[in-house]
């Protein structure tokens, strides 16, 4: 029996019964001779209801036969009401009761009466009563299920997709569903109270650049072209500012072709908003409003009326990230200049050449065995590093046996100082050390943060930790391709401090551009954007773009920027990624009422699949078969 605990949100539980369906069916049980309407709904009926006469529709969640009595439990999307089939009631609907299984869906007609002593079930809502059966009608049969329809099951999950109708009438795999249905009332309903329009934009596009792959779709009327699948619909919502709309926002279908991880999928949703004439405050004012009432409203849980602000420099130096999981408090403190004369020749060789040492305080580190501490080398080494150091501190004081490490003989007793200093590290710590490129330095100490955070349980689980990340780089440097590429996107504006600079030293241009992360995810990413059409072109040759490229895949834009387009910004958030965080699920496929397989495939329909010779050639294309 599944359990009516609130895994469904409130506001599911005190829901009406929907519009109420007319019986006119054909089926081959015995049909009430009369129309008949759903009177209520599962979840609803109690002692208060007694001697009611009651027609209710559904599932069979469990069939019992008690020698004589058949006991049901009919459920629906609002809960379970226990049906007794009587003889003493009426003999015909206890004789044909006999075929009724599990999962058939019927409606049944009776009355509400009490349940005997020492059979009701405090945990359910209707657990006080049971309805009599005099009449009822099997709209249809159902095989057995692949799987039980229960909260708790162990199937795989490949055969809950392939069979995601069944998977989805448990109420644990629908109620992110429900949830993810509010969220978007929610938004709908703040947005247009602000003076919102909710626009929509093509599907059948041409590529906008969010660094990705496109889905691509052939066209057939015109041999060798194709339209993109818009990766978001960054390009048309700021057409809509050059239009005069002012202010737009879209919960709209984005899809990209990139390796696929249990916070990504190929196609997903974003709310995705533009306004003109603002700047990056009034931007994060509106969107801490609209989360602090989501919060409120789907998890009554009262957010800060501001959220962090951390410009990105300072969280890679202090997290090792850019998306800094800030539940944890642990930091990363620089130290390259303690070891500018070390005897330890890896550290001193790095201060020298003034790459980056970076120090991770583990407070309570005591607990970590050395098997703990030398894992941390290979872990280290996926992001580059050539080593992992790490101290025990036993006693901090006691420089000759307080210091277990295999490096405690290469430090000097100013430098143990001076390290005590910067980390205010107390006996039971641990240090860790990496030294390095700055990049390689944040990615292994960032990672190996949050895998010792984890491990010593370090993270204060209960938090909702936004942070608006600012200030970002506007370009980096693509070592492989020799180029530099936009760190968000090409659209994004410069500082206004680096407006006349950025193209003679784009390594030092910073970008107006921001974004959302929570508990060390990012939830969104915007930017205030070029407006002007020559600043736009700059940009684009900087990025390596020919004339005649910018004109081929931005004429339009381009143009539209040349006849007065206003000043304007934007950002857009990850739906499935919020409805997963707010169901507390760990998989976006649980929030997504159809996903695709880490894979990219769909279990039930079989997505992607062959397509006939004919298709292939009125698309004027030749599989190659292997
Ligand atoms: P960006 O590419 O950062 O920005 O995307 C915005 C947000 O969309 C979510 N997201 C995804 N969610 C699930 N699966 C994916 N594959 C996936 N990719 C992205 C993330 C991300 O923060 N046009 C810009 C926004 C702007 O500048 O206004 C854009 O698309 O939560
Ligand atoms: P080695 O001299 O290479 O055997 O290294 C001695 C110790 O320093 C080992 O514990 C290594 O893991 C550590 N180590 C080596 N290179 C680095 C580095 N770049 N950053 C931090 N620790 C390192």
């Amino acid at each position: 029996m599944i359990a009516l605990t609130p895994q469904y949100p409130p506001y599911i539980l005190d829901m009406k019964p929907g519009p109420q369906v007319k019986l006119s069916l054909v089926s081959a049980s015995p049909r009430f001779l009369h129309e008949l309407k759903r009177t209520h709904h599962n979840g609803e009926l109690t002692r208060k209801d007694l001697g009611k006469n009651v027609v209710l529709m559904g599932w069979i969640q469990t069939r019992r036969d008690h020698g004589g009595v058949i006991f049901a439990d009919l459920r629906d999307l609002h809960g379970i009401t226990q049906i007794v089939f009587n003889p003493q009631t009426s003999t015909q609907a206890h004789s044909n009761a006999d075929q009724i299984r599990s999962e058939f869906c019927l409606a049944i007609q009776g009355t509400v009466s009490l349940r005997p002593e020492g059979m009701q079930n405090p945990n359910l809502k209707t657990g006080e009563i049971e309805i009599l059966v005099t009449n009822f009608e099997i709209f249809n049969a159902s095989q057995t299920p692949p799987f039980p329809i229960e909260n708790d099951i162990e199937t795989n999950e490949m055969v809950r997709l392939e069979y995601r109708y069944l998977d989805l009438r448990r109420e644990k795999a629908k109620a992110p569903l429900l949830l993810r249905s509010k969220l978007n009332q929610i938004i709908r309903s703040y947005l247009d109270q602000r003076g919102f329009f909710e626009l929509e934009t093509p599907s059948l596009t041409k590529s906008t650049p969010e660094g990705a792959r496109d889905y691509l779709v052939p066209s057939r009327l015109y041999p060798g072209e194709a339209y993109a699948l818009p990766q978001s619909p960054q390009l048309f919502k700021q057409l809509f500012m050059v239009a005069g709309f002012e202010k737009y926002f879209q919960i709209v279908r984005c899809f990209r072709d990139e390796d696929l991880r249990a916070d990504r999928q190929p196609e997903f949703t974003q709310l995705d908003l533009e306004m003109s004439f603002i700047n990056q405050e009034d931007v994060f004012s509106l969107m801490e409003g609209l989360w602090r009432r989501v919060w409120k409203e789907i998890l009554n849980i009262e957010l800060p009326a501001k959220f962090e602000r951390i410009p990105y420099r300072e969280s890679v130096s202090r997290f090792g990230s850019d998306k800094p999981d800030l539940r944890l408090s642990w930091e990363l403190k620089t130290v390259t200049d303690i070891f500018k004369n070390s005897e330890f020749k890896v550290f001193r060789d790095v201060s020298e050449k003034g790459l980056l040492i970076q120090v991770l305080r583990v407070p309570g580190g005591e607990k970590l065995s050395r098997k703990d501490l030398d894992d941390l080398t290979p872990l280290g080494k996926t992001f580059g590093a050539k080593g992992i150091a790490w101290v025990k501190l036993n006693d901090p004081a006691d420089h000759v046996n307080g210091w277990q490490s295999p490096i405690a003989k290469f430090l000097s007793s100013t430098e143990k100082d001076a390290l005590i200093k910067a980390t205010d590290a107390k006996a039971g710590d641990v240090l860790v050390f990496c030294a390095d490129t700055p990049k390689i330095v944040g990615e292994s100490l960032g990672s190996i943060r949050l895998h010792l955070g984890r491990k010593l349980q370090a993270f204060n689980e209960s938090e909702w930790r936004f942070v608006w990340v600012v200030d970002f780089p506007m370009f980096q440097w693509d070592a492989k391709e020799k180029r530099w590429v936009s760190e968000h996107h090409p659209f994004t504006s410069p500082k206004r401090e680096f407006f006349d600079t950025f193209m003679k030293a784009p390594d030092k241009a910073y970008a107006d551009c921001y974004d959302l992360v929570l508990n060390g995810m990012e939830m969104g990413s915007g930017s205030i954007r070029i407006h002007k059409p020559e600043m736009q072109k700059e940009v684009f040759k900087l990025l390596g773009l020919s004339e005649k490229e910018m004109e081929d895949k931005f004429g339009f834009l381009l143009s539209a920027f040349s006849y007065g387009a206003p000043p304007h910004g934007g950002v857009a958030f990850g739906i499935d990624r919020f409805a997963m965080i707010l169901s507390h699920r760990d998989s976006l496929r649980d929030v997504i009422a159809f996903p695709k397989t880490q894979r990219g495939q769909c279990p039930m329909t079989k997505a992607p699949s062959k397509i006939d010779l004919e298709q292939w050639k009125e698309l004027h294309l030749v599989p190659i078969l292997t």
